[in-house]
């Protein structure tokens, strides 16, 4: 029987939160990872990478790319690097990216990509999809709902319940 993929769905009711599930996230992730945030504008998908960041032990803060559509964040120690992409602006797939060389860097980084829905799965077929929604009827705007569903055999049985800690 094939192992089931079965998605967490967590409740996130702060922005420190948000970066603490990004570092929880982190201890599951290695080199070859790809990782596509979605949820609306303000969501809480770059906050979630900074605590990705951190976790991984990377260099450099995480930060929303104006101009710049892919910042590298090398590890401080031995781990994989954070390649931190914002795919916002694209409307085309990976061969608007190509310049970028996702393919080249995925198997020895971690790639994050928000707004990657439909550009950039073709790279792998393992990816863990997190998508952040603002909690309805919230008044605080701080409440979100996040589900993490792994695909692909990297993720089969993977117990991302873990994550709710
Ligand atoms: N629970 C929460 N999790 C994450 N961010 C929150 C939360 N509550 C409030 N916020 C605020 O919402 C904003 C989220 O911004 P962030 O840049 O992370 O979103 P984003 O999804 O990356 O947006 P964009 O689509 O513009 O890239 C921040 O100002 C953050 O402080
Ligand atoms: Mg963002």
């Amino acid at each position: 029987m094939e192992a089931a993929h079965t998605p967490a769905e967590l409740t996130v009711t702060s922005p420190e939160q948000m970066r603490d599930l990004g570092r929880r996230l982190a201890k599951l992730l290695r080199a070859g990872d790809l990782v596509l945030l979605s949820g609306e504008l303000g969501a809480g998908k770059t906050t979630l990478t900074r605590g990705l960041g951190e976790g991984l032990g990377v260099r450099g803060a995480v930060t929303s790319p104006t101009f710049v559509i892919a910042r590298v964040h090398p590890s401080l120690g031995d781990g994989p690097p954070l390649v931190h992409v914002d795919a916002y602006r694209l409307s085309g797939g990976l061969d608007e990216m190509e310049d970028l060389d996702l393919d080249v860097s995925l198997p020895e980084s971690v790639v994050v990509v928000e707004w990657g829905e439909g550009k950039v799965e073709e790279l792998t077929e393992d990816r863990l999809h997190v998508s952040i929604h603002r909690a309805v009827g919230d008044t605080t705007d701080e409440v979100r709902n996040v589900r993490v569903l792994g695909l692909g055999a990297r993720w089969a049985g993977a117990e991302l319940e873990a994550l709710s800690a």
